[in-house]
């Protein structure tokens, strides 16, 4: 049986790109699997958000990930600052983690541009406290969109360089997994590579039916293509690979061949598309609505995820206090 693990950053609900990329992964590996599942509060601080929206934003993300199908009683799931002895091994983790490797990070090269204002060690270490994250339960699958293949990457050095200083076979080097499929990346709506919170381009799992009409009639098109089997710019391929995993084969074939013939009507290709979104997103809306109120239900998960994370959380760090050296007098 294999220990799975996987996390989203509790900065807003939850979208398309979170869905497709890691959550739905996850809940298809629910049945067979140790699985953990967390909200990664502490790594939202380097952000700053106001302490006044954090509690909310941890709950919107909860509400959303019940909703989508984790399930309380197949997987754990609690919140990262449950679990202190997380931010212990982050810290025995940086004694091992070295400037030069953490300022080269793409995730950290872009936030740095993004807020020039605020190149905070928290954004640094980010990586640290990721790999700390997933050791801290010796996770061997890690479901993940693209965007954080490089962050397994570096997680498994982590765990490598760790075993290697202390001449130990102790953590496991786990790899970012899609259920047998290649990682994927969901596009935004608006031609750019990515749909993302911070992009301002996504469509969430609790938006109505309406406002992903209006979202996705106002991606970007243009007149259509003038020769048959042409090459698709960016932002139609985008709406294509939004179509691969939200519509039927059928559905995705029929607008190719009209893209191949240059019939194709945008108006018609936007229009099937908001529908088989909405037939994705609605049955997780309806839940949403529902778990939101039931903040009995909130408090319970919560509490027994964070017991259960806690007890193999505590296994780990008293382990690798022996490791790295520290005994009791
Ligand atoms: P976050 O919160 O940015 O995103 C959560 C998950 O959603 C995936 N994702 C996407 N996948 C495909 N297409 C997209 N457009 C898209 N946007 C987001 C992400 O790949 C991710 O799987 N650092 C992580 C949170 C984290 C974590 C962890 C994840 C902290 N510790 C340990 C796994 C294990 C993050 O910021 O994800």
């Amino acid at each position: 049986m294999d220990t799975v693990l996987s996390g989203i950053r509790s900065t807003g609900n939850l979208h398309l790109g979170n869905y497709f990329g890691a959550l739905r992964n996850f809940i298809r590996m629910q049945d067979e699997n140790r699985c953990y599942f967390f909200i990664a509060d502490i790594h939202s601080l380097t952000t700053h958000p106001d302490p006044k929206e954090l509690h909310e934003n941890v709950k919107n993300v909860l509400v959303d990930y019940l909703a989508a199908g984790i399930d309380p009683e197949k997987s754990v799931i609690y919140i990262q600052s449950d679990v202190p002895e997380t931010i212990e091994l982050y810290l025995y983790l940086n004694m091992h983690a070295y400037m030069g490797e953490l300022a080269k990070t793409s995730s950290f090269k872009e936030k740095a541009r993004k807020q020039p204002e605020n190149v905070n060690a928290g954004l640094l270490t980010y990586p640290t406290l990721m790999a700390a994250d997933i050791l801290i339960h010796n996770a061997d699958k890690v479901p993940v969109g693209k965007d954080q293949e490089q962050h397994l990457e570096m997680t498994r050095k982590f765990a490598r360089r760790f075993n290697n200083f202390y001449g130990v076979e102790y953590f496991k080097e786990p790899v970012a997994y899609n259920f047998g499929e290649e990682l994927i990346k969901i596009p935004g709506l608006d031609g750019s590579g990515k749909m993302g919170k911070s992009e301002g381009n996504a469509i969430y799992l609790k938006d109505s039916p309406k406002e992903i009409e209006k979202k996705v009639k106002r991606a970007l098109t243009d007149s259509g293509p003038t020769e048959p089997n042409s090459i698709k710019p960016d932002y139609i391929e985008n709406l294509f690979t939004i179509m691969r995993v939200v519509s039927t084969p059928d559905v995705l074939q029929h607008y190719e061949t009209k893209w191949n013939t240059c019939e194709i009507r945008y108006g018609d290709l936007k229009k099937q598309l908001a529908e088989d979104i909405i037939k994705v997103t609605s049955p997780i809306r309806e839940r949403i609505l529902e778990i939101e109120k039931n903040d009995v239900y909130l408090r319970k998960v919560t509490k027994e995820g964070a017991e259960k994370a806690r007890e193999s959380a505590l296994k780990t760090i008293t382990d690798v206090r022996e490791i790295v050296g520290f005994k009791k007098f």
